[in-house]
């Protein structure tokens, strides 16, 4: 049975992980292909909320087998810190639950150290990263000078190769950016005992993923971050390091293209980004505080305040196109309940010109202006519904522009943070 892949199609925070988390209990393995420890998710099981930044969602089924491939950056120090957490709370019973790629790169403490000094050199046209080392990261697996999670177990080659990059990132911290140089004994001391206890989760991600769809193993890919925030797709810089559209899962997890079968793309009934750059659809008003607070918009992985606004057809139909998404999970449409009238952006506006997709170039993103279209609102709480018919007919005529909007259906609507505040309409 082909794999499905689930994408973000916005600028990420759309609510995956509940989605991820619902989609999990019809599958057996889950995976991750791409991004390290910038993404969080927050699952909501029994009134208990976790938040997983590295481990797939799918983590809290017991029996579900969640891997991390080959796309991933990983930082070992948060990744055992996130193992001993579920742990504590009775999840990841068996080792065998967890699969780590011996291909995923590793992030060290230099990638920290740099992405937040650089951070702090740009000043105001900063891009707002999580400063957690994630581009950095993905520059040394590009230059072909990363350690890789197998590396770590190559005592002699580990050592050699800590010893080049340290030097050579100490040099640049404190050259260039003015920073403290880090201790190697202390990396090395530190790093070695990650490996320890990483040790029995460790494999060929790859060769087991193939072996399990070859004997009829279902499999969910998760992407992480959204669609916007692609290296290629998205508003460039303001983007993350890795790809993120669903061609990237395959490469990310070691598959061939055609393993893949489905896409669902996770979409936010209003639009969220953190971090800076472009966002046409911004409220910076009272209503973009309300939404922020009704909606919790604070990061799960920096806690930092996201910037909100109305939903954004253009972005997310490019997300639809550009993924070959099949069918749309909509989140959070009780958080709009009482606004009146809703807008939504249709088209942008640039030059004279009317754009139904988004351009290419920075200084093009920062010269449109968003068309809306108004649409009436509702006032009921939709958190009880449990089937379509259950929704005011405003929210109902809401879903449906949407997708008329974006050109894909919703299979499954989100009203609330809960597993069973959710409707499916397959
Ligand atoms: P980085 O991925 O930490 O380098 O950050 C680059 C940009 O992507 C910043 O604007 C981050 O806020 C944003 N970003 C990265 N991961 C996520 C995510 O999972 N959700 C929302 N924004 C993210």
């Amino acid at each position: 049975m082909p794999a499905t892949v689930v994408i973000g199609t916005q600028w990420g925070d759309e609510g995956k992980g509940k989605i991820v988390d619902i989609l999990a209990a019809d599958v057996d393995i889950v995976v991750r292909f791409h991004g390290g420890n910038n993404a969080g998710h927050t699952v909501v099981v029994k009134g208990e909320k976790t938040i997983l930044n590295l481990i797939p969602a799918g983590v809290l089924h017991p029996g579900r087998i969640c891997m991390m491939g080959p796309g991933l950056v990983i930082d070992p120090e948060v990744l055992t810190g996130e193992i001993n957490t579920l742990r504590a709370r009775g999840y990841l019973a068996s080792d065998a639950w967890l699969r780590i790629s011996e291909q995923a790169h590793l992030i060290m403490p230099y990638h920290r150290a740099i992405d937040r000094a650089r951070e702090r050199l740009r000043g105001a046209g900063k891009i707002g990263t999580t400063g957690r080392g994630i581009g950095p990261a993905y520059e040394d697996k590009m230059a072909r000078t990363g350690i890789r999670v197998g590396d770590l177990f190559d005592e002699t080659g580990f050592r050699e190769a800590l010893g080049r990059s340290v030097r050579e990132k100490n040099g640049y911290l404190q050259a260039i950016l003015g920073e403290a140089p880090l201790s190697f004994d202390d990396i090395y001391a530190s790093y070695t005992g990650y490996r320890d206890l990483l040790r029995p989760f460790v494999s060929d991600t790859g060769a087991e993923l193939r072996a399990a769809l070859a004997t009829g193993g279902r499999v969910l890919l998760e992407g992480a971050h959204g669609t916007m925030l692609d290296v290629d797709h998205g508003t460039y810089p303001f983007v993350t390091s890795s790809s993120v559209v669903a061609g990237a899962a395959a490469a990310g997890a070691g598959l061939p293209p055609h393993a893949i079968g489905r896409v669902i793309g996770i979409a936010k009934a209003y639009t969220t980004r953190v971090g800076g750059g472009p966002f046409p659809t911004e409220l910076t008003d009272a209503l973009g505080e309300r939404l922020r607070a009704d909606g919790d918009e604070y990061g799960s992985t920096t806690g930092r305040p996201r910037r909100c606004g109305w939903f954004d057809a253009v972005v997310v139909r490019q997300a639809v196109v550009l993924s070959g998404v099949d069918s749309l999970a909509l989140t959070k449409l009780d958080v709009l309940t009482g606004i009146d009238p809703l807008r939504v952006c249709v088209a942008y506006e640039l030059g004279g010109r009317r754009l139904v997709s988004p351009p290419t170039t920075g200084t093009a993103w920062e010269r449109l202006t968003p068309v809306y279209e108004d649409l009436p609102g509702w006032r009921e709480p939709l958190s009880r519904a449990r089937a379509l018919g259950d929704l005011p007919v405003n929210a109902r005529r809401y879903v449906e522009r949407l997708v008329a909007l974006v050109g894909a259906r919703v299979a499954l609507l989100s009203i609330g943070a809960q597993r069973e505040q959710t409707i499916r309409l397959d």
